[in-house]
């Protein structure tokens, strides 16, 4: 699909789309407990975006190009798995991490975001590794104006995840959004300063960074869309949408329940 650039009155739709796939993960965040199946987790957010927000889970049988069609609501990516898990009947245990990405339509605009959640109490590995990709999106998300480059932001994402040790997944990556699921541009999050394309004022993309805490390489499972490291270390994910503005960025997928920003983000933005 290509670049799309989105009028006031485009941004206004995809603000009230951000703001309910963010709401979702405010919804879930009481039941994400030990004992709970991923599979409860998909059923409470699908009945919720359905019944409560009259919008459309986007996930469910999403087919890109050479996918099966996507079998579930959410994706649920526990522990080593980097992202698209598929929810399942088994139970999350204390200690594990789990990204829930939530993806709805909402008058025919997409919002996109997700969240790194802990099942009662992680391991000062995972606090961290959640940690530091929380601030690697920001980080990414800190350098959007007009006149940058994708590969600025890139760059600023891998440096400082790279720079405390971790690795940056390099296969899967943010994708411009609004009535398509995914559009161009593509977001890596690595690169170097300079490059790519110009970013302007009306794009709106993702940035979702995915770090793990080994080696970045990864490995598909057979149900062709699973996604683990490869070395089975942990892995991180955060996803935000952001609305490219004349001055810099405003940020569509925030709601009552999501983290503070980093104090490094300045409050001009
Ligand atoms: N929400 C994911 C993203 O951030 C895409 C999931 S595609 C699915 O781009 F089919 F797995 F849901
Ligand atoms: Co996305
Ligand atoms: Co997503």
């Amino acid at each position: 699909m290509p670049i799309t650039y989105k009028t006031e009155q485009d941004a206004a739709g995809m603000r009230i789309a951000g703001q309910l796939a963010s709401e979702v993960l405010d919804f879930l965040t009481p039941h994400v407990q030990v004992g709970v199946t991923t599979d409860q987790l998909d059923a409470l957010a699908h009945d919720y975006i359905v019944n409560v927000q009259q919008a459309i889970p986007a996930p469910l049988n999403y087919a890109p190009g050479g996918y099966s069609p996507y079998p579930k609501s959410i994706c649920t990516s526990v522990n080593h798995t980097i992202c698209h898990g598929i929810p399942n009947d088994k139970a999350l245990k204390k200690g594990d991490i789990i990204n829930i990405d939530i993806t709805v339509i909402k008058d025919g605009w997409h919002g996109d975001t997700s969240r790194m959640f802990m099942v009662g109490e992680a391991s000062i590995a995972a606090k961290r590794l959640c940690a530091v990709t929380y601030d690697a999106m920001w980080k990414g998300i800190a350098m959007v104006k007009p006149g940058i480059r994708l590969g600025d932001i890139g760059h600023a994402i891998q440096t400082f995840a790279q720079g405390l040790g971790f690795s940056v997944v390099r296969e899967f990556c943010g994708h411009g959004i609004g009535k398509g699921f995914h559009e161009d541009p593509q977001i890596l999050h690595y690169g170097s300063p300079g490059t790519g394309e110009e970013i302007k004022a009306g794009m709106v993309f993702t940035i979702e960074p995915m770090i793990n805490a080994g080696k970045r390489d990864i490995k598909e499972m057979p149900d062709g869309w699973t996604i683990v490291t490869k070395d089975h270390s942990l892995s991180a994910q955060w996803e935000h949408t952001v609305l490219v503005t004349p001055t810099g960025y405003e940020v569509l997928t925030l709601s009552t329940g999501s983290p503070a920003v980093p104090s490094f983000v300045s409050a001009s933005a």
